[in-house]
C-alpha cells in the first residue's frame, strides 16, 4: 500500500517559462489534513496551461506542474476528509467549493474565495507544496496539477463522479466543455427561439453552441476566421456561419443576419476587439453578451456607454457559473445519459511522454482537445 508514503512517479514539469515540459520523476508527499491524493488517469491540455508556460501569466510561478482538466481515482485521503475515499473516481476542480464562504453561500456566483490566495501562489492551503523533484520544491497549479501520475489537492477541490464514466473523456468536464456549456445555460440562460452568435469555435465555443441548441435557440451563428471549423461545428448546433475576414463589418453583418441583433452573444476567443464586437452585435433593448475567453494580462475592453444605456448587457463567467462540487457530478451523469457531448471534443489522444505535442496541436489550432493518458 502507498498510503502514508511518499509516492515516486512521473510528471511533466515546467521548470521555466517557454521551455518544453520535462517528463521526469517527482516525489508526491502524502495528503495532509483536508487533502486528497489522486492517481490521475487522464488530462486535457488547455489554453491556461499554455498561457502560464509561455510566461504570459504575471502570477506564474516556476518550477510547476501544470494541468487542470484531469480525471483520476483517489489513492488516499488525509485526516478529516469525509466527502471522498480511496477508490472514488474524481475530477479535480480549479474553482473549489467550500460551502462555507460568502461566495459559496450566495446563489449568485460559483466563485469560492476560501483557498484562492494559496492556490494563486501555487501551494496547498497550509502554504506548502506536496511535490519535490531533483531535490527542489515544485509548485502546484490552479489547485489541480493534473500533469502528474499522482497529485494532491484540497478536499474542497474534488468532485466525486460516477465510477461508470470513462475518466479519459469526462476529464474534459473539468474545464473547457463545462465552461462553454454553463455560459449558455447558467450565465446567459438562453431561451428557446433565441438568435445567438458564438465567437470562436474551439472547444469552449462549441460547448456554448451545444448549450444553446439544448435550449432550443433558433439561429446559432458560428463566427470564426478559420473556416475549417464550420463543418464540424454543425454537430454541436451551429446552423449559420460568419467569417469576419470575409465581411466588411462583422457587427453589421450579424445585426443583418438576426433582424436587428442577437439575443445572446458569447466571446470564446479571449480578444478584446471581438469582445466589443460581440457586445455591439447584441439586439438593442435586451441583447446580452457573455465574455468567456481569457484576454491577455493588462488588456481592457471598451465600447460606447450608449450601448449599455440602450439595453445591451455585458457579462462574464468562469467555469460556466457551475458551483463545482455540486455540478460536475451532474454534468458527468448528463454525459452518461447522452445529453452532454464529450467524446466529440477529443480530437487526439497522447501518452504522457508526448504531452508537448498536445501543446503543439493546440497552438496549431488542430485540436479541440488532446487527452493525455497517464
Ligand atoms: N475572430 C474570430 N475567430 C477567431 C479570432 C478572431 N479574431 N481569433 C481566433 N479565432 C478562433 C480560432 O480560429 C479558434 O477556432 O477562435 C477559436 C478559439 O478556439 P481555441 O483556440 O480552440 O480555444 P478554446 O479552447 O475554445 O478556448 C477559448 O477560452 O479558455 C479560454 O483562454 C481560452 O481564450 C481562450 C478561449
Ligand atoms: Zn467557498
Amino acid at each position: 500500500a502507498t498510503q502514508g508514503q511518499v509516492i515516486k512517479c512521473k510528471a511533466a514539469i515546467a521548470w521555466e517559462k517557454l521551455k518544453p515540459l520535462s517528463i521526469e520523476e517527482v516525489e508526491v508527499a502524502p495528503p495532509q489534513k483536508g487533502e486528497v491524493r489522486i492517481k490521475i488517469l487522464a488530462t486535457g491540455v488547455c489554453h491556461t496551461d499554455a498561457y502560464t508556460l509561455d510566461g504570459h501569466d504575471p502570477e506564474g510561478i516556476f518550477p510547476v506542474i501544470l494541468g487542470h482538466e484531469g480525471g483520476g481515482i483517489v489513492e488516499s485521503v488525509g485526516e478529516g476528509v469525509t466527502s471522498v475515499k480511496e477508490g472514488d473516481h474524481v475530477i479535480p476542480l480549479y474553482i473549489p467549493q467550500c460551502y462555507d464562504c460568502k461566495f459559496c453561500k450566495s446563489p449568485k456566483t460559483n466563485l469560492c474565495g476560501r483557498i484562492r490566495a494559496t492556490q494563486g501562489k501555487g501551494v496547498m492551503p497550509d502554504g506548502t507544496s506536496r511535490f519535490t523533484a531533483r531535490g527542489q520544491k515544485i509548485f502546484h497549479f490552479m489547485g489541480c496539477s493534473s500533469f502528474s501520475e499522482y497529485t494532491v489537492v484540497s478536499e474542497m477541490s474534488v468532485a466525486k463522479v460516477s465510477d461508470k464514466a470513462p475518466l479519459d473523456k469526462v476529464c474534459l468536464l473539468g474545464c473547457g466543455i463545462s465552461t462553454g456549456y454553463g455560459a449558455a445555460l447558467n450565465t446567459a440562460n438562453v431561451e428557446d427561439g433565441s438568435n445567438v452568435a458564438v465567437f470562436g469555435l474551439g472547444a469552449v465555443g462549441l460547448a456554448v453552441a451545444m448549450g444553446c441548441k439544448e435550449r432550443g435557440a433558433k439561429k446559432i451563428i458560428g463566427v470564426d476566421i478559420n473556416e475549417d471549423k464550420f463543418e464540424m461545428a454543425k454537430q454541436f448546433g451551429c446552423n449559420e456561419f460568419l467569417n469576419p475576414l470575409k465581411v466588411e463589418d462583422t457587427v453589421a453583418s450579424l445585426i443583418e443576419m438576426t433582424d436587428g441583433g442577437c439575443d445572446y452573444t458569447f466571446e470564446c476567443i479571449g480578444n478584446v476587439k471581438t469582445m466589443r464586437q460581440a457586445l455591439e452585435a447584441c439586439h438593442k433593448g435586451w441583447g446580452q453578451s457573455v465574455i468567456i475567453g481569457v484576454a491577455a494580462a493588462g488588456q481592457e475592453i471598451s465600447t460606447r456607454p450608449f450601448q449599455l444605456v440602450t439595453g445591451r448587457v455585458w457579462k462574464g463567467s468562469a467555469f460556466g457559473g457551475w458551483k463545482s462540487r455540486d455540478s460536475v457530478p451532474k454534468l458527468v451523469d448528463s454525459y452518461m445519459d447522452g445529453k452532454v457531448m464529450v467524446d466529440e471534443f477529443v480530437t487526439f489522444t497522447k501518452p504522457l511522454v508526448e504531452i508537448n505535442e498536445a501543446f503543439d496541436l493546440m497552438h496549431q489550432g488542430k485540436a479541440l482537445r488532446t487527452v493525455v493518458n497517464m
